[in-house]
C-alpha cells in the first residue's frame, strides 16, 4: 500500500493556512486511496532541537564507538528523518513563509536529514517521486509588487527538494494571508479570499491526481 509523508511546519495550529490547504490535498487523496498510510512529521509545534544538527554533522567524523551520547542520539534522529523520507511514495510539505525565508525549524529539519549518508552530496535520494509544497505568505511577492525579489524561500526549497533530492515538485501557493487581520491590507481581502479558494481547489485536484498515480503504481 502507498505511503505518503506529510510534514507540517507552521508555528500555529489554529488558523494555519498551510495546514488547512495540506489537509485539503490529503483528504482528496485518502478519499480515493483508502488504506494509504500517512506518516506525519510535525516540526512547527514540536521543533527538533536546534543543537542536533551540529551533533549529527560532526558525528560523521568520529568512529562510531567514540561518539558521545549526544552524537549517538543525533545520528539516531537523522536516521529516523531519512527513513521517513526514503520509505514514502509521495510527499506533502506544508511550509509557511517567515521573515522572508523558511523558519529555522524547517532549515534544521533539512540540515539534519542531510547528515544521513543516504542524503550525501551528489546522491539523488528520492528520484522522480511526486511531492507537493504548500506555502503561505502574509504578503505578495510576484512581479510588480513592492516586495518583488524578497521571497528567499521558494528558490532554496526548489534547490533542496528538486535539484538535491530529485522530487517531482508541484507548488501550491496562498498569498496575502495577512490581509484579513491587517487593516492596511483591507483592500486586498477579496483577492486574498480568491487566492485561498484557488489554493484549496488546486490542492484537491492534486490530491485526486496523486491518488490515481499511486493506484496505477500498485
Ligand atoms: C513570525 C512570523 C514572521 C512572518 N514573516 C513574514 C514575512 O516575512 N513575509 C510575509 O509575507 N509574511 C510573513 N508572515 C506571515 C505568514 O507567512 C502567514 O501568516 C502564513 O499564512 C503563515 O502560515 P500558516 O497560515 O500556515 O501559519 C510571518 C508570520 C509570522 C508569525
Amino acid at each position: 500500500m502507498s505511503t505518503v509523508f506529510r510534514l507540517d511546519s507552521s508555528i500555529r495550529k489554529e488558523g494555519s493556512v498551510t495546514r488547512a490547504v495540506a489537509s485539503s490535498l490529503e483528504s482528496a487523496l485518502t478519499a480515493e486511496l483508502e488504506g494509504a498510510t500517512v506518516v506525519r512529521r510535525e516540526i512547527g509545534l514540536t521543533p527538533l532541537p536546534s543543537t542536533v544538527w551540529a551533533q549529527s554533522a560532526f558525528a560523521g567524523y568520529v568512529a562510531e564507538e567514540q561518539r558521545t551520547a549526544e552524537q549517538k542520539d543525533a545520528v539516531a534522529l537523522a536516521t529516523t528523518l531519512a527513513d521517513e523520507l526514503v520509505s514514502a511514495d509521495a510527499y506533502i510539505f506544508a511550509v509557511p513563509f517567515y521573515n522572508y525565508g523558511v523558519s529555522q525549524h524547517f532549515k534544521t529539519w533539512v540540515d539534519v536529514a542531510l547528515t544521513d549518508s543516504r542524503f550525501a552530496p551528489g546522491l539523488v535520494p528520492l528520484p522522480g517521486r511526486p511531492a507537493y509544497l504548500v506555502v503561505a505568505r502574509g504578503g505578495a511577492y510576484g512581479p510588480g509588487t513592492p516586495r518583488e525579489g524578497w521571497d528567499h524561500a521558494t528558490d532554496w526549497l526548489r534547490r533542496v527538494l528538486v535539484d538535491m533530492w530529485g522530487l517531482e515538485l508541484e507548488i501550491i501557493e496562498s498569498e496575502l494571508t495577512l490581509a484579513e487581520v491587517t487593516p492596511a491590507m483591507e483592500a486586498l481581502r477579496e483577492l486574498a479570499a480568491d487566492n485561498l479558494r484557488n489554493a484549496h481547489s488546486a490542492a484537491q485536484e492534486h490530491g485526486k491526481h496523486l491518488a490515481g498515480r499511486l493506484i496505477s503504481a500498485i
